[in-house]
């Protein structure tokens, strides 16, 4: 069944604002996606029915709260195909990421395999505990398989890999990586950032240990994210944040943990975060995971063909939109304007929305000899006439 573009535009609230009285080309959903309407209304609900703190109290408010808390929980771990008891809420990507890193009990010499490719927030984490180790890249960016036995040392503890590429849109073979990683006795986390809003998500057949994505890039809102700790890596974390809510009883001189996923969520959670994350994976769900991933298919391969035609401009990551989600950073012709005054001028002159600049991916860029580029990537909401938008105002601005 294909996606029912018309019908899924009409969800988003934003969509009916105007930029110098044109529509919105909403093409910058890898930065933060649109909410749906079912979103503000959930957290809406939770504001005006039932305020009340999770976890701590006994009167109606505060058990209608943790339900509908610890409800939101199944929902969002169904989305990644974790269970309940394998899901934490963070406030986004980059907690999680810290999270498992200071969790890990990493020591200086220990090494964390990763690639050029990675988003600063799975980068930096890891280089504060442990030496990071980058595996070399194909040409599109993809990681070098083939690499992996010669970059793995006694001293390789984990294996951190994005699931979709944030500049290239590429995605990486994690089950192949995940796989390498087991053979060797390696812990798996996947910055599933990018591929969570556009990919069916199966852990299980990832086969990862870890997996973190943050609701404001699947139509949730900001400050909220998931983490998924597969259930037989729970032990090898120590409790990264201590405080209420995580523990079971304290005495004058000790204390007991609380089990299970409650013991990495220290302190009162943002409860209509995750209320309005859970709403925003329904409306995923009844959009359907299939639907959703060729929809994305379409329109990465609408923007390929198109930018491919743009005199002078260098699309970056793989060729083929099978192998990406939808969305192209492009390295503009150096003798022409710079990518931020261009994404400037789509905003302000023709109401088309991307961004522009290092995409918090230093590492990447330096590698490419790319001073900065510009980035459109869709979603959902968007249809074909979005991008033949960006397409012929860029082309304009780049004659
Ligand atoms: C691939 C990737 N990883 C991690 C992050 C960080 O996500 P957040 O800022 O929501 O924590 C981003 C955000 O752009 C991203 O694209």
């Amino acid at each position: 069944m294909s996606l029912d573009v018309r019908g899924v535009r009409r969800e988003f609230a934003l969509l009916e604002r105007e930029l110098g009285g044109r529509p919105l080309a909403y093409l910058d959903a890898a930065s933060t996606a649109p909410r749906p309407r079912a979103v503000l209304a959930a957290i809406r609900a939770y504001h005006e029915h039932f305020t009340a703190n999770v976890h701590r109290g006994v009167h109606a408010l505060a058990a209608e709260a943790s339900d509908a808390f610890e409800d939101a929980r199944h929902v969002v771990a169904a989305h990644i195909g974790a269970s309940a008891a394998e899901l934490v809420f963070t406030s986004g990507t980059t907690e999680a990421v810290n999270l498992v890193a200071d969790a890990l009990r990493l020591r200086p010499d220990d090494e964390v395999l990763s690639t050029c490719v990675e988003h600063h927030s799975n980068l930096l984490p890891w280089r504060r505990h442990a030496r990071v180790c980058v595996l070399p890249s194909l040409a599109d960016g993809r990681p070098d398989l083939g690499e992996l036995a010669r970059c793995c040392t006694p001293r390789t503890r984990v294996l951190a890999v994005h699931h979709a590429s944030n500049v290239l849109g590429s995605i990486a073979p994690v089950r192949q990586l995940s796989a390498f990683a087991r053979s060797r006795g390696l812990l798996t986390f996947v910055d599933g950032a990018q591929a969570a809003g556009h990919l069916p998500i199966d852990v299980r057949v990832l086969d990862c240990d870890f997996y973190a994505f943050s609701g404001h890039k699947v139509g949730g809102p900001s400050g909220i994210g998931a983490l998924y700790l597969r259930q037989g890596a729970q032990d090898a974390l120590d409790a990264p944040r201590v405080g209420g809510g995580m523990v079971a009883r304290v005495e004058a001189n000790g204390c007991e943990w609380k089990s299970g996923v409650q013991r990495f969520e220290a302190g009162t959670p943002n409860v209509e975060g995750a209320l309005g994350l859970a709403a925003a994976l329904r409306f995923l769900r009844a959009q359907g995971a299939r639907a959703i991933e060729l929809h994305g298919r379409g329109l990465s391969r609408q923007l390929l063909e198109g930018c491919r035609r743009l005199p002078g401009v260098r699309v970056l990551g793989p060729t083929s939109a099978d192998e990406r989600i939808p969305l192209v950073a492009l390295a503009l012709p150096s003798s022409g304007v710079d990518a931020e005054t261009v994404a400037r001028t789509l905003s302000d002159a023709f109401g088309v929305l991307v961004s522009a600049g290092r995409h918090c991916a230093h590492p990447l860029h330096d590698q490419l000899g790319v001073e900065a580029t510009l980035r459109a990537s869709a979603w959902i909401h968007n249809d074909e006439d979005d991008i033949e938008r960006f397409l012929d105002a860029l082309a304009g601005l780049l004659a």
